[in-house]
């Protein structure tokens, strides 16, 4: 895979694909995350004396919804203040984009174009035609085969992999291909179904398997507990069942919350209750673990050669159920091996709980860290290897 700082910048017009997809409220960007994690590239290839246009998606536009709500407007203006220098949004792109050595443009959102999705040829072509140099640093899309990630890739006159990429895809090599042991996943969030190939290929690799939120509530059922009205899917309780199974044949284990935080309803002003996890009452439901669990939990996450963490272990926008998952991160940011975060909730807690300097890794990716994760071929990644 060619890389970007084996080639020569100076005075080429350089496409760079990168993941901007930020969350924007009322025309506001509200989490910089991306496009901080995206900054190191661009100005490096502004220091390499290119003229620089930047393409992404923002969000999922559909046929008659308006264009404005998806426009990457309030993205240029955040880059330009972070660049410290001016970012024009050009609409009008596909014909060709006025821009000079030094100077960096931002394209308007690749999902206005039809074909973009159906990662039509020609639309791919036309992108390839616009730069004498295209850098796929989208990691975060990398999961999709556009035409602005892997159609791209395989018309442009040369195509390397970006600075942003080649480091999401090091971090997860590092955590997955030989990890130090022990190492331990942390899985939450509120679907087995959602997770399940993950939970599979990790069941494989680790010597602890962390489940948390809904999802553990699924392997409480299944290992015979009562869970009232928690969150929980009936159809995937032998599945969970098969996974324990799974991991005691191999010698792994997936501990399980031995106390929980309860409540009648699923509101922030709850009242929770500290219940042991075999006395969930029918009416109540589970929205977090307990201090027993989080303590025990921390403790093998702070031990641990690596760690990987996707998700929260309880619904930690409430503030009376936050303090699970509170434990989780600071063990995490206290664990002395490589550690490894992705997925858009995880890092919205890492930001919550401020946490983030001590991970050694945080991924921009939500579900393209999990496509590498269950060890299947990202298609931008496979176009960058294809090519010389
Ligand atoms: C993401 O947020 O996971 C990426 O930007 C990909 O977005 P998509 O799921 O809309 O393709």
């Amino acid at each position: 895979m060619k890389t970007f700082e084996q080639l020569d910048l100076d005075g080429q017009r350089v496409l760079i694909r990168s993941d901007l997809n930020v969350p924007v409220q009322d025309g506001q960007v509200t989490s910089r995350a991306r496009i901080r994690a995206s900054l190191p590239t661009f100005q490096q290839a502004l220091k390499k004396g290119a003229a620089v246009m930047v393409m992404s998606h923002l969000g999922r536009p559909t046929e008659g919804q308006p264009e404005s709500q998806y426009s990457l407007k309030p993205v240029a203006d955040v880059l330009g203040d972070m660049l410290g220098q001016p970012v024009r949004l050009v609409s009008d792109w596909l014909d060709g984009v006025e821009v000079r050595p030094g100077e960096l443009v931002l394209l308007e959102n690749v999902r206005f174009l039809a074909g973009e999705k159906a990662n039509d040829e020609a639309l791919a072509e036309r992108m390839a035609a616009l730069c004498d140099v295209f850098v796929m640093d989208a990691f975060a899309t990398a999961h999709r085969a556009q035409a602005s990630t892997e159609g791209v890739i395989r018309k442009a006159a040369v195509a390397c992999a970006g600075p942003l990429l080649a480091t999401e895809l090091k971090a997860l090599e590092k955590a997955l291909a030989d990890p130090a042991r022990p190492m331990v996943a942390i899985v939450g969030g509120a679907k087995v179904s959602s997770k399940l190939k993950v939970l599979e290929a990790l069941i494989d690799k680790v010597d602890q398997l962390i489940v948390g939120g809904g999802i553990a509530n699924t392997f409480l059922a299944a290992a015979g507990h009562r869970i009232g009205q928690s969150l929980h899917e009936a159809d995937l309780v032998d599945t969970a069942k098969q996974l324990l199974e799974r991991a005691e044949a191999r010698g792994a284990s997936i501990p399980l919350p031995t106390d929980v935080l309860t409540a009648e309803r699923f509101h922030q002003e709850a009242h929770p209750s500290l219940r042991d996890v075999s006395r969930v009452h029918n009416d109540e439901m589970i929205l977090d673990i307990g201090p027993e669990t989080a303590g025990r939990l921390a403790g093998i996450i702070r031990q641990a050669g690596t760690v990987i963490w996707n998700g929260p272990v309880g619904v930690f926008e409430f503030e009376n159920f936050r303090s699970g998952t509170g434990a989780i991160a600071h063990a995490v940011a206290a664990c002395e091996g490589f550690s490894l975060a992705g997925g858009g909730d995880t890092i919205a807690a890492i930001e919550k709980f401020g946490i983030a300097e001590r991970i050694d890794y945080i991924s921009t990716a939500g579900g393209a860290f999990l496509e590498y994760v269950e060890g299947r071929e990202l298609p931008a990644v496979a176009a960058l290897e294809a090519r010389d």
